[in-house]
Protein backbone atom coordinates (compact mmCIF):
# COMPACT_ATOMS: atom_id res chain seq x y z
CA UNK A 1 0.00 0.00 0.00
CA UNK A 2 2.67 2.60 1.32
CA UNK A 3 4.94 1.67 -1.95
CA UNK A 4 2.19 2.39 -4.08
CA UNK A 5 1.35 5.69 -2.75
CA UNK A 6 4.30 6.79 -2.98
CA UNK A 7 4.75 5.90 -6.75
CA UNK A 8 1.21 7.63 -7.37
CA UNK A 9 2.84 10.92 -5.68
CA UNK A 10 6.12 10.33 -7.20
CA UNK A 11 4.46 10.06 -10.75
CA UNK A 12 2.35 13.03 -10.07
CA UNK A 13 5.07 14.84 -9.81
CA UNK A 14 7.07 13.91 -12.78
CA UNK A 15 3.71 14.55 -14.89
CA UNK A 16 3.22 17.99 -13.52
CA UNK A 17 7.04 19.43 -13.61
CA UNK A 18 6.83 19.75 -17.61
CA UNK A 19 3.30 21.44 -17.33
CA UNK A 20 4.58 23.99 -15.03
CA UNK A 21 7.70 24.40 -17.43
CA UNK A 22 5.22 24.52 -19.72
CA UNK A 23 3.28 27.29 -18.56
CA UNK A 24 5.96 29.93 -17.51
CA UNK A 25 7.03 29.99 -21.49
CA UNK A 26 3.46 30.41 -22.12
CA UNK A 27 4.00 33.46 -19.29
CA UNK A 28 7.36 34.62 -21.39
CA UNK A 29 5.38 34.89 -24.89
CA UNK A 30 2.44 36.56 -23.71
CA UNK A 31 4.66 39.41 -22.07
CA UNK A 32 7.30 39.61 -25.33
CA UNK A 33 4.11 39.51 -27.47
CA UNK A 34 2.47 42.30 -25.27
CA UNK A 35 5.73 44.53 -25.11
CA UNK A 36 6.08 44.25 -28.66
CA UNK A 37 2.80 45.49 -29.13
CA UNK A 38 3.50 48.42 -26.78
CA UNK A 39 7.11 49.44 -28.77
CA UNK A 40 4.64 49.57 -31.57
CA UNK A 41 1.93 51.51 -30.50
CA UNK A 42 4.74 54.11 -28.92
CA UNK A 43 6.31 53.95 -32.57
CA UNK A 44 3.19 54.85 -34.27
CA UNK A 45 2.76 57.57 -32.30
CA UNK A 46 5.96 59.08 -32.02
CA UNK A 47 5.65 58.68 -36.26
CA UNK A 48 1.70 60.55 -36.09
CA UNK A 49 3.34 63.04 -33.68
CA UNK A 50 6.54 64.03 -35.99
CA UNK A 51 4.39 64.05 -39.55
CA UNK A 52 1.64 66.89 -37.67
CA UNK A 53 2.27 70.45 -38.52
CA UNK A 54 2.81 71.12 -34.68
CA UNK A 55 4.49 68.01 -32.73
CA UNK A 56 4.28 67.97 -28.81
CA UNK A 57 8.23 67.29 -27.77
CA UNK A 58 7.39 66.01 -24.67
CA UNK A 59 4.96 63.63 -26.31
CA UNK A 60 7.83 62.12 -28.59
CA UNK A 61 10.16 61.99 -25.46
CA UNK A 62 7.46 59.63 -23.57
CA UNK A 63 7.34 57.91 -26.60
CA UNK A 64 11.07 57.30 -26.92
CA UNK A 65 11.42 56.61 -23.22
CA UNK A 66 9.55 53.81 -23.29
CA UNK A 67 10.86 52.03 -26.05
CA UNK A 68 14.11 52.48 -24.46
CA UNK A 69 12.79 51.38 -21.21
CA UNK A 70 11.56 47.90 -22.67
CA UNK A 71 14.91 47.45 -24.41
CA UNK A 72 16.53 46.11 -21.22
CA UNK A 73 13.85 43.30 -21.06
CA UNK A 74 14.48 42.20 -24.50
CA UNK A 75 16.83 39.28 -23.56
CA UNK A 76 14.79 37.91 -21.02
CA UNK A 77 11.89 37.55 -23.50
CA UNK A 78 13.77 35.05 -25.20
CA UNK A 79 15.37 32.57 -22.94
CA UNK A 80 15.74 28.85 -23.73
CA UNK A 81 12.29 27.23 -23.78
CA UNK A 82 10.13 30.34 -25.04
CA UNK A 83 10.26 29.47 -28.69
CA UNK A 84 7.19 28.90 -30.51
CA UNK A 85 5.81 25.29 -30.11
CA UNK A 86 5.36 23.93 -32.89
CA UNK A 87 1.77 22.88 -34.58
CA UNK A 88 -0.12 20.68 -33.55
CA UNK A 89 1.55 21.23 -30.08
CA UNK A 90 0.77 18.19 -28.18
CA UNK A 91 0.63 14.52 -28.83
CA UNK A 92 -2.19 12.60 -26.99
CA UNK A 93 -0.15 12.26 -23.63
CA UNK A 94 0.55 15.83 -22.94
CA UNK A 95 -2.99 16.68 -23.87
CA UNK A 96 -4.35 14.30 -21.29
CA UNK A 97 -2.07 15.30 -18.79
CA UNK A 98 -2.99 19.02 -18.96
CA UNK A 99 -6.45 18.47 -19.10
CA UNK A 100 -6.08 16.44 -15.72
CA UNK A 101 -3.97 18.86 -14.07
CA UNK A 102 -5.05 21.92 -15.19
CA UNK A 103 -7.22 23.60 -13.46
CA UNK A 104 -8.43 25.84 -16.84
CA UNK A 105 -8.21 23.12 -19.44
CA UNK A 106 -9.49 25.42 -22.30
CA UNK A 107 -6.66 27.83 -21.63
CA UNK A 108 -3.76 25.19 -21.59
CA UNK A 109 -4.88 23.60 -24.98
CA UNK A 110 -4.75 26.99 -26.50
CA UNK A 111 -1.26 27.80 -26.99
CA UNK A 112 0.06 31.18 -27.12
CA UNK A 113 0.76 32.69 -30.45
CA UNK A 114 4.28 33.15 -31.45
CA UNK A 115 5.92 35.04 -34.50
CA UNK A 116 9.01 34.51 -33.29
CA UNK A 117 11.29 32.47 -36.03
CA UNK A 118 13.76 29.42 -34.65
CA UNK A 119 16.55 31.47 -35.64
CA UNK A 120 16.48 33.64 -32.64
CA UNK A 121 17.97 30.62 -31.06
CA UNK A 122 19.93 29.36 -33.42
CA UNK A 123 21.41 32.61 -34.17
CA UNK A 124 22.15 33.93 -31.37
CA UNK A 125 24.80 36.32 -32.49
CA UNK A 126 23.10 37.73 -35.39
CA UNK A 127 20.28 38.48 -32.91
CA UNK A 128 22.01 40.14 -30.31
CA UNK A 129 23.74 42.23 -32.89
CA UNK A 130 20.07 43.12 -34.27
CA UNK A 131 19.55 43.71 -30.18
CA UNK A 132 22.03 45.89 -29.74
CA UNK A 133 21.65 48.34 -33.20
CA UNK A 134 18.14 48.46 -31.81
CA UNK A 135 19.15 49.14 -28.08
CA UNK A 136 21.88 51.73 -29.63
CA UNK A 137 18.95 53.73 -31.42
CA UNK A 138 16.84 53.80 -29.07
CA UNK A 139 18.64 55.40 -26.76
CA UNK A 140 19.42 58.21 -29.14
CA UNK A 141 16.05 58.49 -30.11
CA UNK A 142 15.72 59.72 -26.45
CA UNK A 143 18.38 61.95 -26.24
CA UNK A 144 17.47 63.46 -29.93
CA UNK A 145 13.94 64.12 -28.13
CA UNK A 146 15.77 65.95 -25.62
CA UNK A 147 16.52 68.98 -27.98
CA UNK A 148 14.38 71.25 -29.89
CA UNK A 149 15.39 70.01 -33.82
CA UNK A 150 12.36 68.14 -35.14
CA UNK A 151 14.07 67.12 -38.01
CA UNK A 152 16.66 65.54 -36.13
CA UNK A 153 14.39 63.07 -34.55
CA UNK A 154 12.47 62.46 -37.80
CA UNK A 155 16.01 61.26 -38.59
CA UNK A 156 16.35 59.41 -35.69
CA UNK A 157 12.98 57.35 -36.14
CA UNK A 158 13.89 56.20 -39.48
CA UNK A 159 17.31 55.13 -38.36
CA UNK A 160 15.45 53.47 -35.55
CA UNK A 161 12.85 52.28 -38.02
CA UNK A 162 15.57 50.43 -39.75
CA UNK A 163 16.56 48.72 -36.73
CA UNK A 164 12.80 47.40 -36.00
CA UNK A 165 12.72 46.44 -39.58
CA UNK A 166 16.34 44.67 -39.44
CA UNK A 167 15.18 42.23 -36.82
CA UNK A 168 11.94 41.84 -38.17
CA UNK A 169 13.41 40.81 -41.32
CA UNK A 170 15.53 37.56 -40.13
CA UNK A 171 13.84 36.94 -36.96
CA UNK A 172 9.97 37.28 -37.07
CA UNK A 173 7.48 35.64 -39.43
CA UNK A 174 5.50 37.92 -41.40
CA UNK A 175 2.39 39.67 -39.28
CA UNK A 176 -0.74 40.28 -41.98
C1 LIG B 1 16.02 42.19 -31.87
C2 LIG B 1 14.82 41.90 -32.64
C3 LIG B 1 13.69 42.85 -32.71
C4 LIG B 1 13.74 44.23 -32.74
C5 LIG B 1 14.95 45.13 -32.71
C6 LIG B 1 12.36 44.68 -32.82
N1 LIG B 1 11.51 43.60 -32.85
FE1 LIG B 1 9.50 43.71 -32.98
N2 LIG B 1 9.42 41.67 -32.81
C7 LIG B 1 10.50 40.82 -32.78
C8 LIG B 1 10.04 39.45 -32.67
C9 LIG B 1 10.91 38.21 -32.62
C10 LIG B 1 8.64 39.51 -32.64
C11 LIG B 1 7.68 38.32 -32.53
C12 LIG B 1 7.45 37.97 -31.06
C13 LIG B 1 6.51 36.78 -30.90
O1 LIG B 1 5.47 36.73 -31.60
O2 LIG B 1 6.81 35.91 -30.08
C14 LIG B 1 8.27 40.92 -32.74
C15 LIG B 1 6.97 41.38 -32.75
C16 LIG B 1 6.62 42.71 -32.93
C17 LIG B 1 5.24 43.18 -33.04
C18 LIG B 1 4.00 42.32 -33.09
C19 LIG B 1 3.40 41.97 -31.75
C20 LIG B 1 2.13 41.13 -32.00
O3 LIG B 1 1.05 41.73 -32.00
O4 LIG B 1 2.24 39.91 -32.24
C21 LIG B 1 5.31 44.54 -33.20
C22 LIG B 1 4.15 45.51 -33.37
C23 LIG B 1 6.72 44.91 -33.17
N3 LIG B 1 7.48 43.78 -33.00
C24 LIG B 1 7.18 46.20 -33.31
C25 LIG B 1 8.51 46.56 -33.26
C26 LIG B 1 9.00 47.92 -33.42
C27 LIG B 1 8.13 49.14 -33.72
C28 LIG B 1 10.34 47.87 -33.28
C29 LIG B 1 11.31 49.00 -33.33
C30 LIG B 1 11.01 50.23 -32.65
C31 LIG B 1 10.70 46.47 -33.05
N4 LIG B 1 9.57 45.71 -33.05
C32 LIG B 1 12.00 46.01 -32.86
C33 LIG B 1 11.81 41.17 -32.82
C34 LIG B 1 12.28 42.48 -32.80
Amino acid sequence: MRASGCCILLCAFLIAMPVAAEEEADQIIEHRVAGFRDIGTSFRNMTTELKSSRPSIAAVQSNARVISGYTAHIPGWFVPGSEPRAKPAKGWFASLRDWLFSPNTLAATDDVESHAKPEIWTQRAQFDTAYRNFKTEAETMVRTSQGTDIAAMKMQLRKLEHTCKACHDTFREDID
